[in-house]
């Protein structure tokens, strides 16, 4: 796996908390019906951590993830990034924090079938004009190659398997040299061998210095995090260490 200095360290520095949420609701209105996804969630994420979120179906994960994405916004509570509290943004600003700072990857990859891989790669700079055209094409070369796609850059992605289509996504979350990366279930549509392949790149990105949020029902990749956060019911009943949560060796196998 080659290795990437792409990205940028963060203001709040090696260590800091660069995410703080406090009191965080989120409901949805339906039909007179309120679901509460999120219920009053404290969490701190520090500058450079590798945080897994796990917890069963509906128990408020991808609303977590799209709200420290900037992708929604909660219903209470306030939300503070690299020292900035979110609420007082304005659109502008929200959209432009995303752009640079946060990268985002879905289980579902969500690429846009009529661009082409390097097209699709190339979007998140057409929204940063101070980029000229020769520094965009060759950001977009670096990060295709990171994820072994260089080959494939003329494709369209229904050309690609599901793991290429995925090593595209997290090239296209990486191009604009993000501090954070969300992911959401980012191997829950891949077969174990390119599971592990995008586990690699997600650990290599993490080991050059970005923050990484994992929402993942494998075991075995929650494994790989520092951290684990397990909702329940939009709450937060376990924060640990992942070392604390795995099975304690037996004295006959450690022999
Ligand atoms: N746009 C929406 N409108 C209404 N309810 C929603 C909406 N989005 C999420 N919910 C509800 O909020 C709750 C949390 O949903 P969320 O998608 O965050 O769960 P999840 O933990 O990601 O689940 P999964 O593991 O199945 O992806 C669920 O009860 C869901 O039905
Ligand atoms: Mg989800």
């Amino acid at each position: 796996m080659k290795s990437t200095s792409t990205v940028l360290p963060t203001s709040a520095g090696a260590g800091a908390p660069l995410i703080r949420l406090t009191g965080i609701r989120k409901s949805f209105l339906s039909e007179e019906l309120e679901t509460r996804a999120l219920d009053d969630v404290h969490l701190e994420i520090r500058s450079g951590e590798f945080l897994a979120v796990s917890g069963p179906s509906g128990c408020g994960k991808s609303s977590l993830l799209s709200i420290l994405g900037l992708l929604d916004s909660p219903s209470a509570g306030s939300y503070e990034l690299n020292g900035q509290q979110v609420a007082q943004l304005d659109n502008r600003a929200r959209a432009q924090l995303r752009n640079r700072q946060i990268g985002f990857v879905f289980q579902a990859f969500n690429l846009i079938s009529d661009l082409s891989v390097e097209d699709n790669v190339a979007l998140p700079l057409s929204y940063r004009p101070e980029l000229g055209r020769a520094e965009r094409r060759d950001r977009v070369a670096e990060v295709l190659a990171l994820v072994d796609m260089a080959h494939r850059a003329r494709h369209y992605p229904a050309q690609l398997s599901g793991g290429q289509q995925q090593r595209v996504a997290i090239a296209r979350a990486l191009v604009g040299r993000p501090s954070l990366i969300l992911a959401d279930e980012p191997t829950g549509n891949l077969d174990s061998r390119n599971a592990e392949l995008v586990m690699d790149l997600l650990q290599t990105v993490h080991r050059d210095g970005a923050t990484l949020c994992m929402v993942t029902h494998d075991p075995r990749y929650a494994a790989m995090a520092q951290r684990t956060v397990a909702l329940f019911d939009g709450r937060v009943v376990a924060d640990l260490p992942t070392a604390a949560l795995q099975p304690q060796r037996q004295p006959a196998e450690a022999l």
